[in-house]
């Protein structure tokens, strides 16, 4: 099986970016985190790639050539494929035409029903949970031009219970699913490759 040259980019907590490190650490998956890039310098994601040895960029969206210095980054690294994890800024076309099939984003909910603009962290599971959902979920999906609009890789689902709030459904979400489809569907890119 051939590996992949993977960035992650995150823009919070980076806790599917862990459970990727964990995986590539354990030998379960055989591509490898060349690099990990963010929008945010306090992003705790970065400080989970510096103490794994991974090289961390912060890249200031407030300063100009944003979109160039990060397609210039992934471009140096050889990158096969980009991995967003909790990555909140919208990519530029030119990226996501040079990336084509090559960018995949996780989402807390069972795509295409609450995402697009606005559905982003906690919103999703309080919009989930004033519809009155019976289930709820995570996707793995290409990312396109659209927002949460790109072909679904893997989806998995989880019961909405009659006592949770959105953060114990946006845990449980995470823990149960987002740590292991996002690992999933990578393995079953390379694959692919
Ligand atoms: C996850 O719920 C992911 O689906 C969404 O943002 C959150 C990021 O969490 N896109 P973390 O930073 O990986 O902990």
């Amino acid at each position: 099986m051939s590996g992949l040259r993977m960035a992650v980019l995150v823009s919070g907590g980076g806790t599917n970016l862990q459970s990727v490190i964990d995986a590539v650490e354990a030998g379960a998956l055989s591509s490898q985190i060349v690099c990990v890039i963010s929008n945010k310098e306090t992003a705790y994601g970065l400080e989970r790639a510096r103490k794994h040895n991974i090289p961390a960029y912060f890249i200031n969206p407030k300063e100009e050539g944003f979109d160039e210095k990060l397609l210039a980054r992934l471009k140096e690294d050889q990158i096969d494929l980009v991995v967003l994890a909790g990555y909140i800024k919208i990519l530029s076309s030119d990226l996501i035409q040079t990336y084509k099939h090559r960018i995949i984003n996780i989402h807390p909910s069972l795509l295409p029903k609450f995402g697009g603009k606005g559905f982003y962290g906690i919103h999703v599971h309080e919009a989930v949970l004033a519809a009155g959902e019976k289930e709820s979920g995570a996707t793995v999906h290409y990312v396109d031009e659209g927002v949460d609009t790109g072909e679904i890789i893997l989806q998995r689902k989880v019961v909405v219970e009659t006592d949770d709030t959105p953060e114990s459904l946006q845990a449980r979400i995470l823990e149960q699913i987002e740590h292991k489809i996002l690992v999933e569907a990578i393995k079953k890119l390379e694959g692919s490759h």
